[in-house]
């Protein structure tokens, strides 16, 4: 990603030893820019799990990486067990997103098309890296062709006069961090939007703070402020009362994993600003690469697996410590907190919200129906939410493979 301290693509491999590469620990994220090597396919199953990397699009070229570590960690005999092996672990790391099943699955042809040990090792290389180029490939798509809905919009409001003589922005509401850090460039949701402001266009964006892990406050804004494009952090439940003031004139989220027939899976909180989107006629886009289409699910609501995760997400909230509010020193609650290369001493902490002992429901993701999508962005050009919408653009679904690891 283009971001003053961190430039290029978000996976890079290390030089020389391309079975290994370099990612930004997210967790870490907005307070520290700490890079993590992942090196064998523990690491990669690890950081997966355990979030350092994270958003649909990132997790499946990690996942990509990992495969390609598996074949060169293991001996040549019992080089094809190893590696089916690796890619069901590697798939149980995160049910929701597609992308991660897409890019083992595909690996796996890749490799069980070659009969020696060299040969599988070479495809598992040469998949990697085909995974990796598609992924920041498909951002830059997304990008181009999600722009004339934001210049429509911009066409319009110019025509409509401006603020004191400027044009008034394109006001976009975004929920998690459907960006460049979710891909490995430029993004789904984010993609149009970086367009748009390079071209010039007046953009806005309101960023969810999308609790529980806060992926907008963290990453989006993040990385919209290291781009310098206006936005203001929300409150999850506000985007309802903006858009019925008039706030709001375009949403556009990404997706973890989109049914035959098009409902969504996104991170939680999606499907109730896609309801007052409907209700106050706001268009609702959603941007994705195709390796996001699970053409095996139809009906996304019923079967769409939902990743729960530890109820610690919900009980406490994690940030920067800076005045403890009370004049008094805030040291005591100092969190050391670990990566694998680096032992960063640092002032995030993690407080509770609840009462002791309170249980709570962690569902990750939730799922937006197709009747309230506007539409689709993706890598090949807009459609709509509906089966014949994306077989259009994507006629290859007609033959849906069953094989491989779902
Ligand atoms: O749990 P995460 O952070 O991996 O969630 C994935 C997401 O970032 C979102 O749901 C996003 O909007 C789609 S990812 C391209």
């Amino acid at each position: 990603m283009s971001a003053a301290g961190y430039e290029g693509r978000t996976i890079r491999e290390k030089v020389g030893e391309p079975s290994t590469v370099v990612v930004l620990d997210q967790r870490l994220l907005p307070h520290r820019e700490v890079e993590l090597e992942l090196r064998g396919l523990c690491d990669y199953i690890e950081a997966i799990r355990d979030m350092s990397v994270r958003g649909a699009g990132l997790i499946g070229a990690v996942a990509g990486y990992g495969m390609l570590a598996a074949a060169v960690e293991s001996p040549d005999r019992g080089l094809h067990e190893a590696i089916e092996a690796a890619g069901r672990a590697l798939v149980a790391t995160r049910p929701t997103a597609k992308d991660l099943a897409w890019a083992v699955e595909r690996q796996l042809a890749a490799i069980r098309a070659e009969t020696s040990p060299g040969g599988k090792r070479r495809a598992a290389l040469e998949t990697a890296r085909a995974i990796a180029d598609f992924n920041a490939d498909c951002g830059r798509r997304i990008g181009l062709h999600g722009l004339p809905l934001i210049e429509a919009i911009a066409a319009g409001k110019a025509a409509g006069g401006g603020l004191r003589g400027r044009p008034r922005a394109v006001e976009i509401l975004t929920h998690c961090n459907a960006g460049a850090l979710a891909f490995v460039d430029r993004g789904s949701a984010t993609a149009p939007i970086y367009e748009a402001f390079e071209r010039g266009i007046p953009v806005h964006v309101w960023v969810d703070e999308t609790r529980p892990r806060n992926q907008g406050a963290a990453l989006t804004a993040w990385e919209l402020g290291r781009r310098g494009i206006p936005h203001h952090l929300i409150a999850d439940n506000a985007g309802g009362l903006l858009m019925q003031r008039g706030m709001v004139d375009l949403v556009i989220v990404g997706a973890d994993r989109v049914s035959r027939r098009g409902d969504v899976a996104n991170k939680i909180g999606t499907y109730l600003k896609a309801l007052a989107a409907q209700d106050n006629g706001i268009p609702f886009y959603v941007a994705l690469p195709s390796s996001t289409i699970d053409w095996d699910i139809e009906d996304g609501v019923r079967d769409i697996p939902v990743e729960e995760r530890d109820e610690a997400e919900v009980t406490h909230v994690r940030g920067l410590l800076e005045d403890d509010g009370a004049g008094g020193t805030a040291v005591s609650r100092i969190a050391r907190v670990e990566s694998r290369n680096a032992r960063v001493e640092s002032r995030i902490a993690s407080v509770r919200i609840c009462p002791e002992g309170t249980r709570a429901g962690n569902f990750a993701f939730d799922i937006t129906p197709a009747l309230l999508v506007s539409g689709f962005i993706t890598e090949r050009g807009t459609c709509a939410a509906s089966e014949e919408g994306l077989l259009g653009l994507f006629p290859e679904g007609r033959e849906s493979t069953k094989e491989g690891v779902r």
